[in-house]
């Protein structure tokens, strides 16, 4: 961005005092919601690592959302948190006055499939209705920057593959031009979502870039979903819950590669396009289920108890569970030069790895609420 652009705009009006070397280094400010969950905390340590501009976090600090996440940067000048809703209009507007940021980066989310199959409605609440606010207050932000301020901001959707629905085993991998057809409330609500982020940019023109990422898996991930689940299961010789025959398949991508692909999309993405994001790692649930057993028994051997493999229990199946996800990721490589750098091997062991090492971020993330939910998931399913 030219150096004149958002502060002749934004940041004069509120501190002309100010220096104009103070106001250079805050250029690159971005704002991040959701960065206290498990992807977002992720690319704020990513985004302080390597390129070391300014964050501000919004995030609500729901049941997913752990302010420890960030313990490594709290006292880091470049990093603020801000409590709060992104569907409060006048907090997103107080925010966006105060910060100037050049770039607002969206992962705030209800994320997960089971919990929105027993209660949606926060799901809409917060990702179709907080995601509109988001929008329109960045619009109305985005609208009165000058010409360079207007041309160098970004709006970067983060959103998920489930939007595209279920593929068969042979069919094709989810391209940005397949038609949505989402099956589960969650994903339903990051398709209106994803709609509304499009609209944006078609009706008014403002910069939005739109990701659809495959499942993440990596450090600092809520024990709610299948891999850090399956781990700390495993760890405590407790039952390894596989719904239906397991032979449901994710395209698995570290976390870390996700954050690289955000900040390429962020620098190079092109506004009002979509990129689709995946791992080139495709798996069936049993097989992920059994490498993280045999992973664990080797990092963390129990010779009097059998093999982690008997742990493995196969239990109802979750309502319209989705068979097979899988993305092409070439338009992102092809345009962006984008690729992902870690095996699912190799991450995955990296991530049992970490779950180990960090037994107190574990116990600080299994309050009350976390165990209430795994009774309500896991009592009401047979054993098949
Ligand atoms: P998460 O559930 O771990 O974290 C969500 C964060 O959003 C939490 O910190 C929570 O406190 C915050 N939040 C929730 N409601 C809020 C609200 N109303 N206002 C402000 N903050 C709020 O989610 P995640 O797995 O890190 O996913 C982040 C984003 O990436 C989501 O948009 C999700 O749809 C998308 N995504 C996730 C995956 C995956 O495998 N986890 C894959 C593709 C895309
Ligand atoms: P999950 O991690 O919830 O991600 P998503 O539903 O967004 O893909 O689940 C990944 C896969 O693992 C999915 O096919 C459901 C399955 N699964 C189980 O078999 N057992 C479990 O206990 C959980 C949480 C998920």
């Amino acid at each position: 961005m030219q150096a004149g652009g958002v502060w002749r705009s934004c940041i004069a009006p509120i501190w002309p005092e100010r220096m104009y070397t103070e106001i250079m280094s805050e250029r690159q400010k971005v704002l991040v919601t959701g960065g206290a969950g498990f992807i977002g905390s992720n690319f704020i340590l990513h985004w302080i690592a390597n390129v070391g501009t300014a964050v501000v976090n919004l995030d609500l600090l729901t049941y997913a959302g752990n302010a420890g996440n960030l313990s490594r940067v709290q006292s880091d000048a470049r990093y603020s948190l801000v409590r709060g809703d992104i569907c409060d209009a006048e907090l997103v507007a107080g925010i966006l006055r105060e910060h100037c940021p050049q770039a607002i980066i969206h992962f705030a989310a209800e994320s997960h499939v089971d919990r929105s199959i027993a209660a949606p409605g926060a799901f809409i609440q917060t990702n179709v209705v907080g995601t509109f606010t988001l929008l329109e207050q960045a619009r109305i932000y985005w609208s009165g920057l000058d010409e360079d301020g207007k041309r160098a901001f970004r709006f970067v959707h983060v959103s998920t593959d489930e939007v595209y629905g279920s593929l068969g085993l042979e069919d094709a991998a989810f391209s940005e031009s397949t038609a949505y057809a989402p099956n589960s409330p969650y994903a339903a609500s990051k398709a209106a979502s994803d709609h509304l982020a499009r609209a944006y940019f078609h009706t008014y023109k403002m910069p939005v870039v739109t990701t659809n990422c495959s499942n993440n898996y990596g450090p600092y991930q809520f024990p709610e979903k299948l891999i850090p689940l399956v781990i700390l299961n495993a760890l405590e010789g407790k039952p390894l819950p596989v719904y239906g025959d397991g032979q449901n398949v994710r395209d698995w991508l570290f976390v870390d590669d996700h954050c690289s692909a955000i900040r390429t999309v962020l620098e190079k993405g092109k506004p009002g396009e979509t990129y689709n994001i995946g791992g080139n790692s495709e798996r069936k649930n049993l097989d992920v289920v059994t490498s993280i057993c045999d992973i664990v028994d080797e990092l963390r051997p129990s010779p009097s108890s059998p093999p982690r493999r008997k742990l493995i229990t196969f239990v109802t199946d979750r309502p319209g569970h989705d068979r097979r996800y899988a993305i092409d990721a070439s338009r992102i490589s092809r345009e962006l030069g984008w690729v992902p750098a870690e095996r699912f091997e190799s991450g995955l062991r990296k991530t049992v790895a970490w779950y180990l090492e960090n037994e107190s971020w574990v116990e600080s993330v299994r309050t009350g609420a976390y165990m209430d939910w795994i009774r309500k998931n896991y009592q009401e399913r047979v054993t098949q």
